[in-house]
């Protein structure tokens, strides 16, 4: 059992959550994610890892799913029955050491660029953070990334806060202005991901992406989260959950992952009656 630690609502719909897990605290790097599971028969769940201090693993949770609202209801003290990790690759960033890097995240997605971009800013590279919201409500980390960052955009959908519009559009704005980028990182829904990517292939920056796929097992063995990358087949778990953007094929990816909506949808009617 792992224990919760300290659990913080950050805002209606996104918990931290501070784990004690010494073993994965100690190896966890940029990138890895662990997977969890509440109990017996609860759903196996990845999480990236947002932080480590210590012996504790940070993670944040987004409320979307019949798993992350019961996780709602969990408080410090209670622990998950499985809390397995460090998984995947780590995100390859000791060669952008003194470069020029964007670090690109939409929603839930700052939770796991929050760590590459200090990362980066710690080992010397030049950092802009580009971060994109629906509305003020739900944006987090603001300070954090502002700490670890060269020059910070932030976008919300709506205007409530930052720019009006998306994080694409500020990434053409400063590629238009004459802005160079060594290379861009993007953690973030697929269609933005994709989007990202379109500009950054006409401007040929190597782009990485984070690939966040339904997961089972999380070891290579189950192939629920597999994609094609440069017409191969790959799994996120074992593979990425990195990957080379100019290879995705996110169409397949986006496809696949609305293959699980109803079963997510009749889970949350169980659990809510
Ligand atoms: Fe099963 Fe990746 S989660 S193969």
């Amino acid at each position: 059992m792992a224990r919760i630690i300290e659990k913080t609502n950050l805002n209606d719909t996104t918990i931290k959550f501070v784990v004690k897990a010494p073993e994965i605290a100690k190896k966890a790097l940029p990138g890895q994610f662990i997977i969890l599971r509440l109990d017996e028969r609860g759903e196996r769940v990845p999480f990236t890892i947002s932080g480590v201090d210590g012996e504790n693993v940070t993670i944040i949770v987004q409320v979307v799913g019949g798993t992350t609202m019961r996780m709602n209801g969990l408080k410090a003290g209670d622990g998950f029955l499985d809390f397995v990790g460090p998984l995947g690759k780590p995100t390859e960033l000791d060669d952008l050491k003194g470069k020029n890097i964007c670090v690109i995240g939409g929603g839930l997605g700052t939770a796991i660029a929050y760590p590459q971009a200090k990362y980066l800013h710690e080992i010397g590279a030049n950092v802009d953070v580009i971060m994109g919201f629906k509305n003020k409500d739900i944006i987090i980390l603001e300070d954090e990334l502002e700490n670890c960052s060269d020059n910070l955009y932030i976008t919300t959908d709506d205007g409530s806060y930052g720019r009006q519009g998306f994080v694409t559009q500020v990434l053409e704005n400063l590629l238009n202005e004459g802005k160079i980028y060594d290379h861009v990182l993007t953690i973030g829904p697929a269609i933005m991901m994709k989007n990202v990517v379109n500009i950054t292939k006409v401007h040929d920056i190597p782009t990485t992406v984070s690939m966040n796929s339904i997961m089972v097992d999380g070891t290579g063995m189950c192939g629920c989260c597999r994609l094609t990358v440069g017409g191969e087949m790959k799994f996120a778990c074992v593979d990425g959950p990195d990957f080379d953007g100019f290879l995705v094929d996110f169409d397949e990816a986006m496809n696949r992952s609305r293959n699980y909506a109803t079963e997510e949808r009749e889970h949350i009617c169980n659990l809510t009656g």
